[in-house]
């Protein structure tokens, strides 16, 4: 409990420093440009914890495609090349502005306009699809996870920005700014794993506010 009050304190001052020192509230796609370049430059370190837990699933797994469904600025591209992982990258985001961008800092990857909720490719299109930091603000995450198995032949990787609560339940937040910033339940997320029957490990681990961050693989059945 004592751990799980750290976190909330942590996750709160982390929001509060951000709203105060952009102006904007804590979101990217509504952050100005010179705002943007701080916010990425700040939360997108490659030698985050998060990130090379990433990176270590991606080494093992070895994927040939890889799409980043929610990519903002493409942050997990530069964590890639970074870690030497050659992957055929495609990021997917519905913020046209995030996507310039990403176009302009990476012209030679491709990107694509779209939502995690209804993503618009085939079954199985790719070997690998992360979901880094995008679920907490859907109004439902449960969509967003079946669309990124459809897609993925291989694996999906998700990285909830802090852990999940030891609760029954979660908290649905609907911010000042018009965005949902959710705190999901545990025990919720892992009943609705397994109500896919999806295999999945998750590793708990450091995130790049101080706080515990959690990245759930889910292996995805033939
Ligand atoms: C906190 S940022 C994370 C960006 C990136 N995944 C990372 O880890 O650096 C969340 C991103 O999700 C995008 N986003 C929010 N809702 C979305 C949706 N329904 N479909 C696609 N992208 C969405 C936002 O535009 C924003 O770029």
């Amino acid at each position: 409990m004592r751990r799980l009050l750290k976190d909330a304190y942590l996750v709160t001052k982390s929001l509060q420093r951000s709203a105060a020192k952009n102006g904007v509230g804590f979101y990217w796609d509504i952050a100005d440009s010179d705002n943007l370049a701080s916010l990425v430059n700040r939360l997108s370190n490659p030698n985050n914890r998060e990130r090379q837990v990433i990176r270590e699933v991606l080494h093992r797994e070895n994927p040939h495609t890889l799409l980043d469904a929610g990519c903002g600025v493409a942050t997990e591209l530069v964590s890639y090349r970074i870690g030497e992982i050659k992957v055929d990258y495609v990021g997917l985001d519905k913020s046209s502005y995030m996507l310039s961008k990403a176009r302009k800092w990476h012209q030679e990857a491709k990107f694509v306009r779209g939502e995690v909720e209804a993503l618009p490719f085939s079954d199985d299109s790719f070997d690998a699809v992360v979901l880094r930091h995008i679920l907490e603000h859907l109004g439902d995450y449960k969509t967003a996870v079946k669309e990124a198995l459809r897609v993925s032949s291989k694996v999906v990787i998700i990285d909830f920005f802090h852990r999940l609560l030891p609760l029954g339940l979660g908290w649905k937040i609907w911010d000042k700014d018009g965005y949902w910033n959710n705190w999901y339940s545990k025990t919720e997320f892992v009943r609705f794993l397994q109500s896919l029957d999806v295999p999945y490990k998750v590793i708990t681990t450091k995130g790049n506010s101080g706080q515990t961050a959690e990245v759930y693989i889910l292996e995805k059945r033939k």
